[in-house]
Formats: C-alpha cells, sequence, structure tokens
C-alpha cells in the first residue's frame, strides 16, 4: 500500500499563471443563493478550486500552445486536419477519423446512424449525454456492468467490467437483431472512473460479433484506462501505456471519443470507425451537425493541439502523476473517515453521499445537497452524480434513482498543485465531520427537460438553507 503521503513530484513545472481567489463565506452563500443552489450555475470567477470536472479544464504544454500557431485554418482539407487524423490512428488504432466538436457531437452522429426507435443498447453504465442521445433516437439502455460497480465499498480491481451473463441475459432476451451496439466505456465515468480490463473487453467484443452485434468504446478517458490495466492486470505490467491503449481499442468496432480529457485539450473529439460504409453515413451527419468533415467543429489549431496533446496523453510520467494526484486526495479522505469510492478512479474522487448524509433522502437530492455543502465550506466546486444527473424514465415521467449517489471531486490535468489538493481534502474533511448540522436536503424551483444537472435551479426544503441555524464554521 502506498502511504498516504506519497505524491510524486509533478513532471512539468509553472511557466503561466491563472490568478484564483478566495472569497468569505457570506460571499459564498449569496453566490449559490444567485445560482439556484445548483454549483453549476455559479460563476467560476466565484470558485477557489474548481474540480466540477477534468473535461476541457485542463492546462496545454508550451508544445500543445505552439502547436496552435501552426493551426491551418483553411475550410476544407486543412493540413491540420491530416496531423489530426494521423495521431489518432496511430495512437487508437482506427481507420477512418471523423472530427467533432466534442463527445456528445460524436454520441449524436453515432446513435443517429445506427439507433432506430424500440431497438436496446447494452453498456457498462450509464453516462448522461450518452444515454440522452440513446433516448432522444429511441433505444432502451440496459446495464450490464458487473454487480460490484454498484458498491462503493468492493475493492474489486476492475468494477467498470461487463457482467457477461447480463450481457448474455439481454441478447436472449431482446435478441441480437435489436441491438444495433454495444456502448462500452474505458473508464466508466459514473462508476467512479473505474476501468475495464482488456481481458473482458475482448470476452465482451467476442461475445457480441458472434451475435453480429458491433461494438463501440468511449475513449474519453481510456489512457486512465489503460494505466490501471498496466497496475493491476496479470500479463500487463511490462507493457507500455501506448500499447495497452491500442490493445483495448482493438477488439472494437469503433469510438467516440471527447478530446477534453485524457488528450488535454480544452476542446474537440472525434469518432473513430473501421467500416468504411458507416464513415461514409458518419461523415454525411457531420456535414449537418457538426461541419465540414475534415474539421468538425473544431478550428484547425484546436486538432493541432489534440493531436500534440494525444502523445503526450501516453507519456508515462504524465499519466503516473495524474491518477497519484487523484489517489493522494483519496488516500486523504479515506484516512480521515469520509466514505468515499473504493478503489480510487482515474479522473475523480467520489464522496458517497448517501453515507455522508444519511438522514437527507435522496428524493431531496443527498448528492446535490453535499455539493452545495462543500462550495460554502471553503469555495470548492464538484458536481453531483446521482439522482438529478440520472434525471427522469422516459416512459414513466419518474425520478430515477441509481444505487449510486455521491459528490464527484474532478481533477482537471496538470492545473493544481498539492497545495491546491490539501485545500479540498481539508475542507471535504471539515464538513463530514459536521455533517450533522446539514439538516435540510434541496427540492426543484426549475427543472430543466435533458441534462437537467446543468440548468436546474433548486431551494432548501425548508426554510432558507440547508444548515441548522449557525451553518458550517
Ligand atoms: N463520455 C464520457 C465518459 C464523458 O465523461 C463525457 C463528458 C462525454 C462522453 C461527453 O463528452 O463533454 O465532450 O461532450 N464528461 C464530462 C464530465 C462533461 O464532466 O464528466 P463531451
Amino acid at each position: 500500500m502506498p502511504d498516504m503521503t506519497e505524491y510524486p513530484p509533478e513532471p512539468w513545472r509553472i511557466k503561466m499563471v491563472e490568478p484564483i481567489r478566495a472569497t468569505t463565506r457570506e460571499y459564498r452563500e449569496r453566490a449559490l443563493r444567485d445560482a439556484g443552489w445548483n454549483p453549476c450555475l455559479l460563476r467560476s470567477e466565484d470558485v477557489r478550486v474548481d474540480l466540477f470536472t477534468d473535461s476541457g479544464t485542463n492546462a496545454m504544454s508550451d508544445r500543445q500552445w505552439s502547436a496552435l500557431l501552426r493551426g491551418d485554418e483553411a475550410y476544407a482539407g486543412a493540413r491540420s486536419f491530416y496531423v489530426f487524423e494521423q495521431a489518432v490512428r496511430s495512437y487508437y488504432g482506427y481507420e477512418h477519423v471523423i472530427p467533432v466538436h466534442q463527445g456528445r457531437g460524436g454520441e449524436n452522429i453515432l446513435s443517429r446512424c445506427l439507433i432506430r426507435p424500440g431497438t436496446h443498447i447494452a453498456g457498462n453504465m450509464y453516462f448522461p449525454s450518452t444515454l440522452a442521445h440513446q433516448e432522444l433516437n429511441g433505444a432502451t439502455f440496459h446495464d450490464v456492468i458487473v454487480d460490484e460497480a454498484q458498491d462503493p465499498a468492493s475493492e474489486h480491481p476492475f468494477k467498470g467490467n461487463v457482467d457477461l451473463g447480463k450481457l448474455r441475459a439481454v441478447i436472449a432476451e431482446v435478441g441480437p437483431a435489436a441491438m444495433p451496439y454495444l456502448s462500452i466505456a474505458a473508464t466508466v465515468n459514473m462508476a467512479g472512473g473505474q476501468p475495464i480490463s482488456v481481458a473482458n473487453l475482448t470476452e465482451v467484443c467476442e461475445l457480441a460479433h458472434a451475435n453480429g452485434i458491433p461494438v463501440f468504446l468511449d475513449t474519453a478517458r481510456a489512457v486512465e484506462n489503460a494505466w490501471f490495466v498496466q497496475r493491476r492486470e496479470p500479463g500487463w505490467a511490462d507493457r507500455s501505456i501506448a500499447e495497452i491503449l491500442r490493445a483495448l481499442c482493438a477488439p472494437t468496432d469503433g469510438a467516440v471519443m471527447s478530446a477534453k480529457k485524457d488528450s488535454l485539450a480544452n476542446i474537440g473529439g472525434w469518432i473513430g470507425l473501421r467500416d468504411s460504409g458507416l464513415a461514409e453515413r458518419a461523415r454525411d451527419l457531420v456535414l449537418l451537425f457538426e461541419g465540414l468533415h475534415t474539421y468538425g467543429g473544431m478550428a484547425g489549431r484546436d486538432m493541432e493541439a489534440i493531436a500534440q496533446g494525444i502523445a503526450e496523453s501516453v507519456d508515462e510520467d504524465h499519466i503516473g502523476a495524474r491518477v497519484a494526484q487523484v489517489e493522494y486526495l483519496g488516500r486523504r479522505l479515506h484516512a480521515a473517515g469520509v466514505p468515499i469510492i473504493r478503489p480510487l478512479g482515474g479522473h475523480c474522487v467520489c464522496v458517497d453521499a448517501t453515507a455522508t448524509l444519511p438522514h437527507i433522502p435522496r428524493t431531496e437530492f443527498t448528492a446535490q445537497t453535499l455539493a452545495a455543502a462543500v462550495y460554502l465550506d471553503a469555495g470548492i466546486r464538484g458536481v453531483e452524480r446521482g439522482g438529478v444527473s440520472a434525471g427522469r424514465d422516459p416512459e414513466t415521467g419518474e425520478n430515477r434513482f441509481p444505487p449510486l449517489e455521491f459528490l464527484r471531486l474532478a481533477i482537471p490535468r496538470r492545473v493544481y498543485t498539492r497545495a491546491h489538493i490539501d485545500l479540498v481534502a481539508d475542507s471535504v474533511i471539515r464538513v463530514h465531520r459536521q455533517r450533522d448540522r446539514i439538516v435540510n436536503g434541496l427540492a426543484f424551483s426549475y427543472e430543466p427537460d435533458h441534462l437537467r444537472f446543468f440548468q436546474a435551479r433548486f431551494k432548501p426544503t425548508q426554510g432558507t438553507s440547508i444548515f441548522a441555524e449557525g451553518g458550517v464554521e
């Protein structure tokens, strides 16, 4: 077991800085009330350490910033597209590379190409934007992840694995002809950044292919997944991250990528495919929804930054330090008795909200309440992953309450230092110690139709605060 204070020096030094500021408790109370108790609606300048997401919030390297100047902004056939295409082909191994403005742009295209009303998609847990596009196109999602993924305390090393028995049961129930594809993620964000093993993914692909079902991989954090494979999966310890990344993609039929995560960029994405007929159809739709098939909603400079970012993402020092920073925060919280999802994932630490605030019912959005309390304490912003994120069942209109209800603290890559991470740990530990003072949950005052966690507004279920008088000091 690594010791709690283990924290490798960052393999970079700081060349450019961006000021952040501390605020007072009174200031934050006003800001959060104005934001409808939803940290997502705060202005970022009112946030001290922003762990809302690791998506598009990465610090680019000097080499990426220089690559921006090489951006070819030609409308058609830009040189930067070919640089980008070559990088995706060589690191991920997909022949056809179709640019999109970010991950959900790719999800839209892939879902429209393949899903017909009444069809069924199976996958290792849902992700809100992926699920939304599948459901908009008329599919029903079936979660076939291993049971351990739903248990915050389970130390299973690959909680992103598919339960092959569950997958066989779905295939038998709905029939393979009604399954346009499998939607597999590496890592699984909604389980807390948990990896899938190469062995499991390979078996999943074998079973799917034997039934004529293609498999598409969500590669947003596949490099982080590769790091866990190197550390945890027998037979992979001596292989490079780049080799493992290729091995993860190899058995799949394609991928949808948000380059805002692993690839260290601030915007961008791609669809990677092997089938040329499907690639033609996807390019047709990209023209309608994203932009020409040689830029897909990105500027030429974005494609240059992503190409350079992909190469940096598989650097062993980079990925080791990245995951070590996440683990350091997790170890500090765990040592102080804060209930977190185990084992630690690749991009975030997830505080189990139902274990922290068992007295706040899930109908009062326990994790949203915890997110508000953590912001009020020291200006740290995380995001709810629970009932609010899961939305309503499209058929019954009822709120969905997935087994996990947590506050996600996602760490941007190469942005914060150890001192910032200690500030976060101290604050979350303080809120946990004073959790009994949080007496009210939250209710919607405005509920949007789609991806409601982004724009929803709330009010305390009683009075004007979630705290008993006096609040958290
Ligand atoms: N897939 C996964 C696993 C994601 O985590 C995300 C985004 C997407 C797809 C969609 O990509 O944002 O580029 O359109 N996740 C962000 C997050 C928003 O905070 O977890 P996008």
